[in-house]
């Protein structure tokens, strides 16, 4: 019997189908985003998967074995990859465009084409001949390192079982499609289907395949649903583009944990290693200005530094400014009530701006005493005193609340030469004092008026 095709409208933004056509999508309410393409009945995909049908087994009887990895070199890459590439793992990179996806791929492929043997790169987005400017540019000079401008799935797949590489890049998913689905590359039928059918191939084979991957305006990789849910590893590549720090976050991994972050730093020849991030952020601190501080923001497991400015000038407006970069803005607000009301500070009149130099985000409310000690230097025209690290939640009660992981933050400040730290008394004592914690003066504040008290 011949199976019966029939077209559903599916929402290029998130993937949900309808049987007719809707202006608006019905689960996340993005407008003009249906699109008709055909399905095909799926053809018993189930039992090719179960292969003859498998047993239930004793979980006692399970041999559990190490995945075999191995590692690219790149200590920021391997870190995040949960310790190296594991065979036959799909790990899908999403970032926006030009942040530099195709040179950390690239670079990668270099490490792997140099230390195990033939890398295969495909290009739906340049040509050879860009990808050889690039390559050039990257100091890529290796006899194994093999580079395919296609966008035909079922060519790619050959093309990989022809040459056996080490590892497969499918620069980007989005440009890929498969001729058996008529809708157009990009779509999220063609992103489900071409990445499906590359997961099985590196199950099969036992490949490492890496998917890049576009993201939409609002910071999701188009057909996110399918796409993260299909691949065994998310990783975003993130940065701002006006700065040159680049952070590769896991947002999934099957193979290790996603606390991890690596950091790169763009240069002229391609993107090189950030082994200690918070020299990066405090590179260029004013001495003695007003309205900076240095807070300490968890990225994963890694503590980084970062300064923290606050600018507060009497306004013109009735409705004076509040403006935040790289923290949240409702964050603040409710900050600088807190100040109103607990500590009296009189910021009705004033505009305020408050950001984070770097380019860097920190959404955690580790960084909140920060925020209100920089406000207050502002305000008070009082320097924060240059060796001082600023940490610690803050209640509407005007209370300094307990962090996470002080130890590590102390400790990463103390390599950096700070003497003094201002941080909630009940981390203080519940610390333990290792030797590089105990050259720093430590200073427990319950409330907001001691923090105050203490910095001014
Ligand atoms: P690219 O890897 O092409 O970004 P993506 O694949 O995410 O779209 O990176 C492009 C940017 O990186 C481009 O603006 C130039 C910059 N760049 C450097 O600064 N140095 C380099 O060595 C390379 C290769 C790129
Ligand atoms: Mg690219």
């Amino acid at each position: 019997m011949k199976s019966k095709t029939k077209t559903v409208y599916v929402c290029q933004a998130c993937g949900s189908q309808s049987p007719r056509w809707m202006g608006k999508c019905p689960d996340c309410g993005a407008w003009n985003t249906m699109v008709e393409e055909q399905m095909e009945r799926s053809k018993d995909v189930g039992s090719a998967k179960r292969g003859g049908g498998s047993e239930p087994l004793l979980l006692g009887d399970i041999q559990a074995k190490d995945e075999d990895r191995f590692v690219t070199k790149i200590g920021e890459l391997d870190r995040v990859l949960g310790g190296g590439i594991v065979a036959g793992s799909v790990v899908l990179i999403g970032g926006d465009p030009g942040i530099g996806k195709s040179t950390l791929v690239l670079q990668m492929l270099k490490q792997v084409s140099e230390l195990r043997g033939k890398a295969l790169y495909v290009s739906g987005e340049e040509s050879p001949s860009q990808i050889k400017m690039r390559a050039q540019r990257l100091g890529v000079k290796t006899e194994n390192l093999y580079v395919l401008a296609e966008t035909q799935l079922d060519e790619i797949i050959r093309a990989t079982d022809g040459l056996e590489p080490q590892v497969l890049v499918i620069d980007s998913i989005q440009t890929m499609f498969t001729s058996e689905l008529p809708s157009a590359p990009g779509s999220v039928g063609q992103v489900r289907e071409v990445s499906g059918k590359l997961m099985i191939h590196a199950k099969r084979t036992g490949i490492p395949t890496f998917l890049i991957g576009h993201v939409t305006k609002d910071g999701a990789i188009a057909g996110p649903r399918v796409l993260e849910h299909i691949v065994d590893t998310v990783l975003y590549f993130e940065g701002d583009k006006g700065h040159s720090f680049r952070i590769l976050r896991a947002v999934k991994n099957r193979f290790g944990s996603t606390n991890e972050i690596g950091v790169f730093e763009m240069k002229e020849s391609g993107l090189a290693e950030v082994a200690n991030p918070s020299e990066i952020f405090l590179a260029e601190r004013p001495a003695d200005a007003t309205g900076s501080v240095v807070v300490s923001s968890l990225e994963g497991t890694r503590p980084i530094l970062a300064e923290l400015q606050a600018l507060v000038a009497p306004s013109k407006l009735t409705m004076p400014r509040r403006t935040c970069i790289g923290v949240d803005f409702n964050r603040v607000s409710l900050l600088l009530a807190v100040l109103e009301k607990r500590v009296g500070m009189h910021l009705m009149g004033m505009d305020v701006f408050v950001n984070i130099v770097g380019g860097l985000k920190i959404d955690e409310p580790a960084i909140d005493l920060g925020v209100i000690a920089a406000v207050a230097s502002s305000f008070r025209e009082k320097p924060i005193n240059a060796q001082t690290v600023v940490m610690g939640e803050v209640g509407l009660a005007g209370e300094v609340r307990a962090i996470s992981q002080a130890e590590a933050r102390l400790k990463d400040a103390a390599k950096l030469g700070f003497t003094r730290c201002v941080l909630p008394q009940l981390n203080v004592e519940k610390m333990e004092k290792t030797a590089a914690i105990k050259k720093m003066e430590l200073m427990g504040v319950r409330t907001v008026d001691e923090a105050m008290e203490r910095l001014f």
